[in-house]
């Protein structure tokens, strides 16, 4: 609750001083986790600046939002093993530790059978995430009703609460601005060469059937 408010407080700021050490404050009520990899480690598709500003400054925006997530499925989500905490930043792993490789398994069969073809999949997901007006994510969601993957889209810092999520892609200016400007499809295509294929697989792991 109380994050909360200070996240609305915040955005009421117009000083970029004020707002900065604001966020600052905000960032030190709550434990922030490490990056599980260094802040130049998604070089060249994500830049050091890029990733300092958006783990130290923007990180407590995920926590809130995702937790609310967490609530919004709980107990379904901690029984599924992913750490609100930790989901965004394990979401991407450096091109050297295997980020952007999609390895034959399950997550590549499940996306080829859904998508017809990982090149589709990328193409379409792509598409509806640019699609976005203004802030938000675009999701590679379980859908398990059907025991399908699905795209779906987020509007600003809105949970995933019909779907489980297995890739998240943020879609916020503070993620790419700084690096691609407008560019959002350049954005788009670059990240695939981090994703962390191998974490998702993970998820998805979890809550196929
Ligand atoms: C899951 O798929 C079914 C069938 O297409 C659809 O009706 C349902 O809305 C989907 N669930 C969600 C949460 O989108
Ligand atoms: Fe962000």
């Amino acid at each position: 609750m109380a994050t909360g408010m200070l996240y609305l407080a915040r955005r009421s700021f117009r000083s970029p001083l004020a707002r900065s050490l604001f966020a600052s404050a905000v960032v030190s009520l709550h434990t922030l986790p490490d990056l599980p990899y260094a802040y130049n480690a998604l070089e060249p598709y994500i830049s050091e600046e890029i990733m300092t500003l958006h783990h130290k400054k923007h990180h407590q925006t995920y926590v809130t939002g995702l937790n609310a997530a967490e609530e919004a499925r709980s107990p379904t989500m901690q029984c599924k093993g992913i750490s609100t905490t930790h989901f965004f930043w394990r979401n991407l792993a450096p091109a050297s530790e295997g980020g952007g490789k999609l390895e034959n398994g399950p997550l590549k069969s499940a996306i080829e059978r859904d998508f017809g073809s990982v090149d589709e999949f990328k193409k379409s997901f792509n598409a509806k995430t640019a699609g976005i007006q203004g802030s938000g994510w675009g999701w590679l969601g379980y859908n398990s009703t059907t025991n399908k993957l699905e795209i779906v889209t987020t509007a600003n810092q809105d949970p995933l609460i019909t779907h489980t999520p297995i890739i998240g892609i943020d879609i916020w200016e503070h993620a790419f601005y700084l690096q691609y400007k407008n560019a959002k499809p350049d954005y788009l295509n670059a990240i695939w060469n981090v994703v962390n294929f191998k974490e998702a697989e993970r998820r998805l792991e979890a809550v196929a059937k």
